[in-house]
Parts: structure tokens; sequence; C-alpha cells
């Protein structure tokens, strides 16, 4: 037997041995993830590759770019990603009527899956070791992307410092100066998040949950009362429980819902303020900007109404609900939203028709609706005309409906009856 070689390798050893770090960092040139190249280039001792994906954020990204590349990072990608976000996660939300806890269409949370699958593909083509972001320790984001990494990729780590490094913002900013990265003059007065979905906006003042939003938070929507003095009507076709067509023009996916976001924001529809439950347990406030998500789920929701039997509906809402947990928590790649798909992608195939609404100083009704998929039957509901409805039908439909609540009714009475009647 030749000698035992011990597992422990010499420290030196380990030093030589240590594999370079090269971390695929989500970048959106902002303090934090500025501020995290720079950390990671030093804590890590890490080369830094910044990946920016537009989803719609309207930044300028090629300052984006510019910015990372001074920050000395190995490569910078900046992947134009609008229309495969239109397509493959707002159109699913949509067909979903995804609205989390009924008010927020969850325009931040569907953009996470996207930006973590483009960052794991330039991992891949750059051999690199670990995975990072900026997302802070109190937010649903950080559990979005932890497990989007560890989904799709097991084998990365994940290095999540601003939940770690306990820095204030006053510190970050003076580590920042220290660092010759930027800090923009005018301090940001709140948090922003946008793609072409909605735009999500909270901090600072925003906190106070009792105070009416500053006029200065909004940037998509204007006020009510500015808000043009004439309505406006617009129709939108849907094919299979999506939206191809406004005021009778085909378009693509991402126009469309550009276009209803100018309108929506024009007559001051799509602000929304909601006290909303974060994964982590914390209430907070949050106010979103979401023109083209309200008019359009409203209008699809409207023409399913229309189509599926009142089984469908009242099935699919806790279909849809559990879908929009889904998305909302981080769990986009769980096997159980294509289960659920399955089953609304079926329900979708009658969801055709079009609708119409009118916009007018903040407010938005659905006006009319027709679908060739359509169960509402003018003529059977109405009183003067006869047609194949027999109404001397319900009152047998009647007796037999209301027998248990009847008896229930009559029981109850029986058995006070007969106590008064004991205590006397
Ligand atoms: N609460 C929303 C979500 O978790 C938005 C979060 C991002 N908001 C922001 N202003 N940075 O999806």
């Amino acid at each position: 037997m030749g000698p035992v070689v011990s597992g422990i390798i010499p420290l030196k050893k380990q030093e030589e041995q240590k594999i370079a770090e090269k971390i695929v960092l989500a970048y959106s040139g902002g303090l934090d993830t500025s501020v995290l190249i720079k950390w990671l280039q030093e804590n890590y001792d890490a080369q830094v590759i910044t990946v920016t994906v537009n989803v719609g954020q309207q930044e300028d990204l090629k300052e984006i770019e510019e910015k990372a590349l001074k920050l000395g990072v190995l490569k910078h990608y900046s992947i134009d990603a609008k229309k495969e976000f239109a397509k493959d996660y707002v159109f699913p939300a949509i067909k979903a009527n995804a609205l989390y806890e009924g008010k927020y269409p969850i325009s931040t949370s569907l953009s996470r899956p996207l930006i973590v699958k483009k960052m794991i593909k330039v991992a891949e083509e750059n051999e690199a070791t670990g995975l990072a972001h900026g997302c802070t320790g109190k937010g649903n984001d950080q559990v979005r992307f932890d497990i989007s990494f560890a989904s799709l990729a097991p084998d990365l780590k994940i290095i999540a410092p601003v939940r770690e490094w306990n820095m204030t913002r006053e510190e970050e900013i003076e580590y920042a100066i220290k660092k010759g990265i930027k800090v923009s003059s005018a301090a940001k007065k709140y948090s922003i998040d946008q793609s072409i979905w909605g735009r999500s906006i909270e901090c600072g003042i925003l906190e106070d949950a009792n105070k009416e939003p500053p006029e200065d938070a909004f940037e998509w929507t204007v006020s009510p009362e500015n808000a043009e003095n004439t309505p406006e009507y617009v129709s939108i076709k849907f094919e299979a429980g999506v939206p191809t067509r406004l005021n009778n023009e085909d378009m693509e996916p991402l126009r469309l819902i550009s276009a209803l976001n100018t309108i929506g924001g024009k007559h001051g529809v799509g602000r929304i303020d909601h006290i909303e439950d974060r994964l982590v347990g914390l209430k907070s406030r949050e106010i979103y900007e979401c023109p083209a998500a309200t008019v359009i789920l409203e209008a699809h929701k409207d023409l399913e109404k229309m189509v599926l039997t009142r089984h469908e509906v009242a099935f699919k809402q806790n279909v849809d609900s559990q879908w929009t947990f889904l998305a909302y928590a981080g769990l986009w790649n769980d096997p159980l939203r294509n289960d659920l798909e399955a089953f609304i992608n079926k329900s979708q195939e009658k969801v055709d028709g079009e609708v119409r609404l009118k916009l007018f100083k903040g407010g938005l009704q659905v006006v009319g609706r027709s679908s060739e998929f359509s169960l509402y039957d003018k003529n059977l509901v109405n009183y003067n005309i006869k047609t194949g409805f027999n109404q001397s039908y319900s009152k047998g439909f009647i007796e037999l409906w209301g027998l248990q609540t009847k008896m229930a009714n009559i029981l109850k009475q029986k058995i006070s009856k007969d106590t008064e009647a004991e205590l006397t």
C-alpha cells in the first residue's frame, strides 16, 4: 500500500488552483448595479460581464453601455427583447387576466424570467462561473432572480451582494464617488421600474400610504383633471384571446401595446395605487401606471364573459389567479404554469371578437362587444319576442333550485318554535 495522500491541499496550491470568477450581472445603469460592478471586481476578484435587457424601459441604452465599459467590465450586452416580451410574456398574462391581488398587472414581475433567460445565454457563451443581481433583501425581485437562476443554471453561483453589504444609500453614494462612478446630482426621488406593460413607482414620499401621490410621480399618464375634454372610443379585436387589431388596423403586439399606452395615458387611464403583499411578508404601497394593460385586460375579461359559459368563467377565475400568483412569486419556471396554460389556451379558442371602450377623464368603460362565439342572444332575453325559451319551465326550476334553502329555513323556524314552547 502506498502512502496515504491527505485530502487537504496546501494554501499556496489552493491560490494557484483558484478559478478566476467570471460573473454575468443584470445591469440597469443605476447606482446599485454600478456600485456592484466595482464591488464584484474588488471582492470577488472577478471579471464582470453586464447584460441590459430592453423590455421597453425607455432608457438610453447607449449611455448605459458606455457607463458599464467605463467601469471596466469585460463585455457589455444590450439585448432588445421587447417583441419577445410582448409575445411570450405579456400575451399569456392577457389570456390569464393577470392582476395580482386584483389590481397590479404584474408588469415588473413578468420581465424577470426573460431577463434571466438572456443572462444565462450570455453566461453559456462566455463560460461564466456566476450570475449576479442588484436586488435588495426586502423585495420580490430577489426571489424571482434567485429561483430562475437556480432553475435554469443550477451549476452557476448566485451572487446578490446588495442583500448583504448593508450599505445605506449615503454610504453607497460615498463608495461610488470614491470609485469614480457618476452619481446623478438630482438624487432620484423614486425607485422606478419600466417595461412595455407598465411603470412601477415606489419609495420616497409614496411610502406614506395615507398621502395622495404627487403629480411628479407620474410620467405615462396625465391626471384625470388635466385629461382631454372629449371622450375617446377605441375598438380592440381579439383572436384566440389576444389583441390583434386596434381601431380596425392590424397591429403587431408591441405596436398595439405602445399605442394603447399613449391613448390611455392621455385620458388619465391606468393609474393604480396598491397596498401590496410582498412575498417576504411585507405590505408595501406601490404606485403603477399601466394604461395599455388596464384597457386590454378590461376588454379581454368582458369578451370572455360573452363567449365562455358561466362554469368556464368561474373555474377560469381560479386558474387565472393561480397563474398570476406563480408569475408574481418567482415561480415562472414551475411546471404548474405550463399545466395551467394548457387549460387557459384551450379556453381561449373561443375568445374571438371585438370590444369597444370609452376613455374619459380617468374613466374606462366597455360600451360594446360582439363575437361569432357569443352565448348572449338578444332575441332569447327579449321579453317581447316569442322564442324557444319557455317561461313556464321557470316555475318548476325555481322549485328545485331553492329546495334546500327553503328546507333549511323551515327547519330553523320549527326548532326555534319548539325551544320557545319548551321554555314556556
Ligand atoms: N412590487 C412590484 C413587483 O414586485 C414592483 C417592484 C419594482 N418596483 C420598483 N419601483 N422598482 O413586481
